[in-house]
This record gives C-alpha cells, sequence and structure tokens, in this order.
C-alpha cells in the first residue's frame, strides 16, 4: 500500500546502528512469563505521573496495519486514555494461556481474560489471541495420563470453548506458540526440551491443534485469522522450520494465515535486510505476516550461548535517539511491506511493565517499549508518530 511520506522528526535523522557485524542473539525466553503479581512503576505512578502527548499513533499507521499492545489486565483501568488513544489491538500478556484460562479439567477461569475482552468491545479494539498451545503454559492435567487420544480430546474441548467464547472480539489466534525447536537436529521441539504434549501427540501436536482451530472457527462463523507464532523468525534456519511447519499444513488441506514473529529485538539485531528477508520468504509462502511482541531492548552485547550478559546501564538521552532511529528504521520496513503485514504489536505498554527487567537477567533494568517507567511518551513514540 502506497504511502504519504510526512515529515521526519528531528530524532530519527540516520543514526549509527551497526548491524551488520554483531551476532544475531539467541532471544530464548527461557524464564517464566511476568506475572500479575509483578511490580510496576507504571502501574505505581500516580494520576499525575499520566502522559500527556496523548494523539493517536495508531491512526498514523490506519492505512497501514493496525496497531496493538499487550497487557496484564489490571492496567486496564488506570491507563485507559493511553491506551485508547495510541492503540487499536490488544493482545493479553497472559491470560489467555492455556494454564491461566483453564487451570483445572473442569473449570475455565474467564475472569480476566472477559475483562480485556470486554474493554475492547467498549472501545471498539481488535484482540490477538493469544495463545491455544505453548508448551510453557501446559498444564500437567492436560497430558495426565498419557493417552493420547484422550489428551487430543482434552486440546480440542479448550480449542472449541476459548475460540468460541470470544470469536465476536478475536479476530486472529496464535494457534501454536514456540513449537520450533532451536537445536540443529530437530524441527520440532520435543518433550526433551520441554513440550508435555510433544511428548503424548509428538509431531501431530501441530496438526491437530490447527485442524481444531480451523473446526472452532468454522463452528463461529467469524473470519478469525490462524497464526503460527514464534521468536527468532528472523533467523533463515528458525523460520526455514516454521514454514515447513505450514507447508505440512497446507498440504493436509488444513488452514494456516499467517507467521507471528514475535520481534524481541534489540537495538543492532536483526538488521533492516534481515527483516526484509524474512517477510519476503513468508509472503512467498503464502502466508501473512504479524509482528506480534516488539520490543527493542537496549542490550546489544548479550551472549546467549555463554549465558554472559551485559552490565547494567543508565537510558541516556544518547541511547533514547538510538531507540528512536532503530524503531522508525524497522517502522519504514513495515509500513513498506505493509499490504503484507496485518498487525505490529508491542509487547508491554511501558518501560516500567516489561518482562525484559528480568530476561536474561533479574532486575537488570531495560528500556524497550515507548513509554518510560512513569508512562510518559519517550522520543521513540515522537519518532513513529512523526515518521
Ligand atoms: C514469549 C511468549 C509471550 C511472553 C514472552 C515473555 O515471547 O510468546 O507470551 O510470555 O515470551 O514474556
Amino acid at each position: 500500500m502506497a504511502r504519504r511520506r510526512r515529515f521526519l522528526f528531528p530524532l530519527v535523522t540516520p543514526l549509527l546502528v551497526s548491524c551488520a557485524s554483531s551476532p544475531p542473539p539467541s532471544v530464548s525466553p527461557t524464564a517464566p512469563s511476568p506475572v500479575e503479581t509483578q511490580a510496576s512503576a507504571f502501574e505505581v505512578g500516580a494520576a499525575s505521573a499520566a502522559p500527556t502527548t496523548q494523539v493517536g499513533l495508531y491512526l498514523r499507521f490506519n492505512e497501514e496495519f493496525s496497531l496493538g499492545v499487550a497487557l496484564e489486565p489490571r492496567y486496564l483501568a488506570t491507563w485507559a486514555p493511553t491506551i485508547r488513544s495510541n492503540f487499536n489491538r490488544l493482545t493479553a500478556e497472559n491470560v489467555m494461556k492455556f494454564a491461566r484460562i483453564h487451570p483445572k479439567p473442569d473449570a475455565y477461569d474467564f475472569e480476566p481474560a472477559d475483562r480485556l475482552a470486554d474493554f475492547a468491545r467498549e472501545h471498539s479494539m481488535a484482540v490477538t489471541g493469544h495463545a491455544l498451545v505453548w508448551h510453557r503454559e501446559t498444564p500437567d492435567w492436560l497430558v495426565a495420563g498419557g493417552d493420547p487420544s484422550t489428551v487430543a480430546a482434552r486440546l480440542e474441548e479448550h480449542i472449541h470453548t476459548v475460540v468460541a467464547r470470544y470469536a465476536d472480539v478475536i479476530d486472529n489466534w496464535d494457534v501454536v506458540n514456540e513449537i520450533i525447536s532451536d537445536s540443529p537436529n530437530k524441527t520440532y521441539r520435543d518433550a526433551e526440551e520441554g513440550s508435555k504434549l510433544s511428548g503424548v501427540l509428538g509431531e501431530q501436536l501441530s496438526v491437530l491443534a490447527f485442524r481444531y482451530a480451523e473446526t472452532a472457527v468454522a463452528a463461529s462463523g467469524k473470519p478469525i485469522a490462524l497464526y503460527y507464532n514464534d521468536y527468532n523468525i528472523v533467523l533463515d534456519d528458525k523460520r526455514k522450520k516454521a514454514l515447513e511447519l505450514a507447508r505440512t499444513l497446507q498440504t493436509e488441506g488444513i488452514r494456516i494465515d499467517g507467521i507471528g514473529a514475535q520481534a524481541h529485538w534489540n537495538l543492532e539485531w536483526p538488521t533492516v535486510a534481515d527483516v526484509q528477508r524474512m517477510i519476503d520468504d513468508i509472503v512467498a509462502a503464502g502466508l501473512k505476516v504479524k509482528i506480534s511482541e516488539l520490543d527493542i531492548s537496549i542490550y546489544t552485547q548479550d551472549d546467549w550461548g555463554k549465558k554472559n550478559w551485559e552490565a547494567e546501564k543508565p537510558f541516556t538521552e544518547e541511547l533514547a535517539a538510538r531507540q528512536a532511529a532503530r524503531y522508525a528504521e524497522l517502522f519504514e520496513v513495515f509500513v513498506k511491506n505493509a499490504e503484507h503485514i496485518t498487525s505490529v504489536t508491542f509487547w508491554g505498554l511501558s518501560d516500567g511493565h516489561t518482562w525484559l527487567d528480568n530476561e536474561p537477567v533479574q532486575g537488570r533494568d531495560n528500556h524497550p517499549l515507548l513509554f518510560d517507567d512513569r508512562g510518559n511518551p519517550k522520543p521513540a513514540y515522537s519518532a513513529l508518530l512523526n515518521l
């Protein structure tokens, strides 16, 4: 989609960003997801700390893709103005994950997810469903007994129930999250790599999940898109395996509409060329792209192989300017490819509310989002608004 050019905010003039030589950090979420009980400066911030700039960031990208934010429902009430004026899509950061929404065989806990869905309905926002299958949020009861047909039936019931409940407001689901293996010798994550469901259902897991999701969507009568979602889709090897999964589904006549690239990236990695190649490959496979979990870490020297982490550093003006330029260059790629990109979602609202403060290093302050610890817009925000 062609797009009008606007004036460039001064902060976005091409700055440094040396990318090519730095090795891609394998951003592999290995710690538990942030939980609802975590303290957050963003939440602690008094009403007076609320941002003054609420000018509709999503409107800037209205012609290209929807703009989302992932959050916990407890942020909705206090920060409604910031959320509503800047985003037109929500993702449940945690509360729609299997173990949260369906903690016991006969008991669903819909309340937090309902609150998020109701907020979206009330304010005419779309919701991304996250996620029907994820190894890190698979309750033990789901695989108890170990009989494949019983486990498959439980999975089917879950998928049908959750898809039906939110079919009026969720327009796309992450059907399977992170089932691709990081090991060069395997395509799929198995029980050894933490997938209890793969331990029972083997490689059929994704086929079954997408089949159940497709049937559930058909029953709802709504046009709900079905995605595979993962980190490091920007890496050629990982992406190749994800596209192999998509091909398997397509060959079996099962619907998959797109690939969600999580986009837990940093100030230097990946390069713009990497991102473009990722989009091209996904599009060539006949699929849509969504940028599902975007955040830009200020740490570029973490070594995941050696588990050697960069020391905490202050968020200087120079870093803020680099981050603004970085967000701008990435959004330029997204805008250029807008006809293939359905949505771009930030993984968190503010720097006071980011999983990256505790991953990969517990308590290392990170500043990856558009709003600062107290919810005020950062240079990156202005850079995108003025892109
Ligand atoms: C992965 C998951 C998200 C979230 C992050 C860490 O990216 O898809 O739901 O848990 O890890 O917060």
